[in-house]
């Protein structure tokens, strides 16, 4: 393997950073930590993280997508000060404001979802898929849910019961089904097409059963590895739920609002959901998440969440601030010319510095990148190892960049990436790729990731 010659020096955290590492690990709780690298952040600009002391990390996972404005918007910044200064009480569930009102409507506007359509305002991508969940259950009178296997749909309830990649060996609710996702980098079948006719096959004779409640997919699988589904299968999915009259919720949390070039990445099949839900980048760095769908579902089992603070008005002030901005500077359009500026360059120098023995593939729609990492140039071999040291690799060398489905180098930087931002990323991913293993074994363990 070639490697290119270091133009990334590596500067270590200082002591400053080690120093709240130290105290975090004295006082945050585990069951609240994924960590993939010691990293300690201070304070953020842009598409930047900085570590106390004041080293500056490109941010290529953008907080897991939820920063997809980048960090310190003065726009936001300025719109949650000024909601927060006059505050319309802090909690919609017995009163409503003005901007909660807003922001439905501007959601319900962008999904283009029929008149009689309700929004449900939330605090994350897991509660706006429990209460889509429950209010389908609630409505259909049917218990079953099929989700898909690679899904991921939050970390508690219902949402982490339908959530595959947390339950591998069976699913955490006896009412929920997992079906194959069918994925064209590795087709189970060793053919895409015949894979995606079984995989429709499949969810068609579950369906046949007639107890559904509900379908939930990901337009793209990220947790799961960043997967793509083969061509037709979110179409075929899509006439699937309408054949059998199972509502359909599209999970858009991770990889919605722009992030693929387009609005909703459901958009790139054509297809529409039942319901869609949103989160992350939704609240421009405040908890905010949204669930789009029929009233005859979603109005079904008033008070049957009970989140004091959904609908938060300071967070619905910042919803609609970031839908402004999005609109505004076609947000859309940038990720996808800055994101092919950046599959391009990673694709051209993985065959420039002769990476195609550790990287497999690289894929994405927008800014929804995945660099999938193998042994032997083989597909059939995932090499975990060398991702998780790859992704340490990287933070050594000033970016944040985490992996999931174990061997993918996930990355997904804020919509606001500038071209030479973007340059910058994929010089420093293909220079953690190549160098991976500096990283010694003793580095990562005290870091397991997912
Ligand atoms: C597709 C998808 N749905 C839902 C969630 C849950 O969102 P949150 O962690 O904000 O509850 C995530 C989080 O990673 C996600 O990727």
């Amino acid at each position: 393997m070639i490697s290119p010659s270091p133009s990334h020096p590596i500067t270590l955290p200082t002591a400053d950073a080690a120093a709240v590492l130290g105290r975090d690990a004295q006082v945050i709780a585990g069951v609240e930590k994924l960590r993939f690298f010691p990293l300690a952040v201070d304070s953020g600009e842009g598409s930047y993280l900085v570590e106390p002391g004041g080293r500056r990390l490109l941010d290529l996972s953008a907080s897991w997508t939820a920063a997809g404005l980048g960090y310190g918007n003065p726009e936001i910044a300025r719109a949650i000060a000024d909601a927060a200064a006059s505050p319309a009480g802090v909690s919609g569930l017995s009163a409503i404001s003005t901007d909660a009102v807003a922001l439905a409507e501007r959601l319900l506007d962008l999904t283009r979802m029929p008149s009689g359509s309700r929004v449900y305002l939330g605090n994350a991508g897991t509660d706006a898929n429990e209460a889509a969940l429950q209010a389908c259950r609630r409505a259909t009178g049917r218990p079953r849910v099929i989700a898909f296997i690679g899904g991921y749909h939050g970390g508690m309830g219902l949402a982490r019961a339908v959530s595959q990649v947390l339950n591998a060996t069976a699913p955490a609710d006896p009412h929920v089904t997992y079906l194959p996702y069918p994925d064209p980098v590795r087709p189970r079948t060793g053919d895409a097409t015949e894979t995606l006719t079984q995989d429709l096959s499949a969810l068609e004779r579950n369906l046949d059963i007639g107890d559904v409640a509900c379908i939930i997919m990901e337009p793209i699988q990220s947790d799961g590895g960043l997967i793509i589904p083969v061509d037709g299968f979110l179409r075929g999915v899509r006439d699937a739920a309408t054949r059998h009259s199972v509502p359909l919720i599209v999970d858009e949390v991770k990889v919605g609002l722009g992030r693929t070039g387009a609005m909703q990445a459901y958009a790139h099949e054509g297809i529409g959901p039942d319901i869609v839900t949103y989160g992350k980048s939704l609240g421009a760095g405040l908890p905010l998440s949204a669930a789009v769908g029929p009233a005859s579902i979603l109005d079904c089992g008033t008070a049957s969440t009970l989140l004091t603070s959904a609908a938060n008005p300071i967070c619905a002030r910042a919803g609609l601030t970031m839908l402004n901005i999005l609109d505004r500077e076609d947000l859309s359009s940038h990720a996808a010319d800055v994101g092919a500026q950046l599959t391009g360059e990673l694709a051209q120098g993985v065959a420039a510095l002769g990476l195609e023995a550790v990287v497999g593939d690289v894929r994405g729609r927008g800014l929804t990148i995945g660099i999938d990492i193998v042994d032997a140039g083989d597909l059939g071999r995932r090499a975990p190892y060398r991702a998780r040291k790859a992704a340490y690799r990287a933070w050594q060398l000033g970016a944040v960049v985490f992996y999931v489905g174990g061997n993918v180098l996930e990355v997904t930087p804020p919509l606001t990436l500038s071209e030479r931002e973007a340059h910058e990323g994929a010089s420093i991913l293909l220079q953690a790729i190549a160098e991976a293993d500096t990283v010694t074994d003793e580095e990562i363990a005290p870091f397991a990731g997912w």
